[in-house]
């Protein structure tokens, strides 16, 4: 059963905090190590929920997988067992990632409707379409996607948006395809480039132009085992870094960089934050007063949608008006009404906030004003997604008073041990 965070707020934070490796690299790296029969060793893997259902999923399977409390998978998946995976349903959205290592050992899959974060309609046309392309039949079924494929052959591919998980599933597709693979307008998360990484160490053919937004990969017959390290987690780098400078602490993330966080780091620093990258962390340092800032959500090399919800805390403690303009997801705002009844003076709207974005002219309220700085009130919260839980965490480590938090569930997914390590900073917070 999920349980509540009992929060009393108003501590700064301090200390140095290790950020473990990214959830939405790890349990991508599982997904790819079904490509080969051979062993893959990934190290730094984060021990969240998202891995432990990777985990399961990897195993039904086929897969053997040990997980260690140093952060080490060994995962090998001598024989498919089952390409059926449909029990896996709404959980959430790594099970349509597993199309293409299927396919190329069994010549099937099938695989269930996604889950993950209530934030929006979240399609998946681009992957199917692509996959189409490359010569995969897929048949929507009552629960399921069923594929099939006699071969899968290299193609030409042009996203009408850099989507992370279409440009994954085409990676995943593609490394074993015959022949050459292009995709245009590709997601070039610091996420997907360490896919490509693993990849590569397993004997993938794989080039990327990230500035360019082009990768190519050629086709191989077969993969092999590998090693790898899975990069630091930049969401939760964000999640420790707005809690530190919200309370007006100073806390040493190890393991974040500044490479993978620029969009974040030049926000936070035009607010009046103070931000020392060291040579194995990054130093936020909190301001007794914060400036208003704007910022649009984008792929990267820009602001990432799932930075604006902890930023949205910081902006209340700005004196002044702050906006958000999401233009990656039509429906992440839902979090701000618990942030109105903790006193914060926000408004949302369906209008874009210059230039328009491609939600413009419709009527998801996809913007945001916020008039700071405002203190904030402890109160009871049920928490319904993982960046907007984490919000509402770093809310109530900063407001006045006790909030109690429901759902942890939402934050074990995507965080290890949170309020632990919140806690190791001078966080007032249990759990129950
Ligand atoms: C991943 C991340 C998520 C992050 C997001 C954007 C994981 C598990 N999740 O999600 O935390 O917020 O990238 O950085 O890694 N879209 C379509 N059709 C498609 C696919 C996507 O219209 O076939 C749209 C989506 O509805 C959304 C936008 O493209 O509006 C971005 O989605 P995408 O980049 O695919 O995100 P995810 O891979 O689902």
């Amino acid at each position: 059963m999920t349980g509540k965070f009992i929060i009393q707020g108003g501590t700064p934070l301090r200390g140095d905090v290790t950020v473990y490796g990214a959830k939405n690299a790890a349990s991508k790296m599982m997904i790819a190590s079904l490509l080969t029969d051979e062993p893959c060793v990934l190290e730094n893997v984060p021990l969240s929920q998202e891995i432990d259902i990777t985990r399961e999923f990897c195993e039904r399977i086929g897969s053997e997988v040990a997980i260690g409390m140093d952060h080490r998978c060994e995962i090998r998946t001598p024989e498919i067992k089952n390409t059926s995976v449909v029990e896996f349903s709404r959980k959430n959205r790594i099970p349509i990632l597993a199309f293409g290592p299927l396919l190329h050992r069994k010549g099937e899959a099938e695989v269930p409707f996604l889950g993950g974060d209530a934030i929006g309609h979240r399609p998946i046309d681009l992957h199917l379409e692509a996959l189409n392309k490359m010569g995969v039949t897929i048949e929507r079924r009552e629960r399921s996607y069923y594929a099939t494929a006699d071969a899968i052959i290299g193609a030409d591919i042009e996203f009408p948006f850099p989507s992370v998980g279409a440009t994954e599933n085409v990676l995943l597709t593609a490394v074993r395809a015959r022949g050459t693979t292009t995709i245009r307008n590709a997601a070039v998360e610091p996420e997907i480039l360490d896919l490509i990484r693993m990849l590569q160490g397993m004997g993938a053919n794989i080039a990327c132009d990230s500035a360019a937004r082009v990768i190519t990969i050629r086709g191989v017959p077969r993969l092999t085992g590998a090693v790898h390290r899975v990069l630091p987690d930049r969401n939760e780098a964000v999640s420790f870094a707005v809690a530190a400078l919200a309370t007006r602490g100073q806390v040493r993330i190890v393991g974040a960089s500044a490479d993978d966080l620029g969009a974040f780091v030049e926000k936070v620093k035009a607010m009046g934050a103070g931000v020392s990258q060291e040579a194995d962390a990054l130093v936020f340092s909190g301001a007794d007063a914060y400036r208003a800032t704007d910022v649009a959500t984008a792929p990267h090399p820009g602001f990432m949608t799932d930075w604006q919800q902890p930023l949205a805390i910081l902006m209340i403690a700005a004196r002044g008006v702050s906006t958000i303009h999401e233009t990656v997801y039509e429906d992440r705002f839902g979090y701000v009404k618990d942030l109105r009844r903790m006193g914060a003076n926000i408004e949302v709207s369906d209008e874009c906030i210059a230039p328009p974005c491609r939600y413009a002219g419709r009527t998801f309220n996809h913007s945001a004003r916020i008039t700071g700085a405002s203190l904030l009130k402890g109160t009871d919260i049920v928490m319904t997604d993982i960046r907007a839980g984490m919000a509402h965490v770093i809310a109530a480590l900063v407001a006045q008073g006790k909030s109690v938090i429901s759902g942890t569930d939402h934050i074990d997914r995507g965080y290890e041990r949170m309020d632990e390590r919140l806690r190791a900073l001078g966080a007032d917070i249990k759990r129950v």
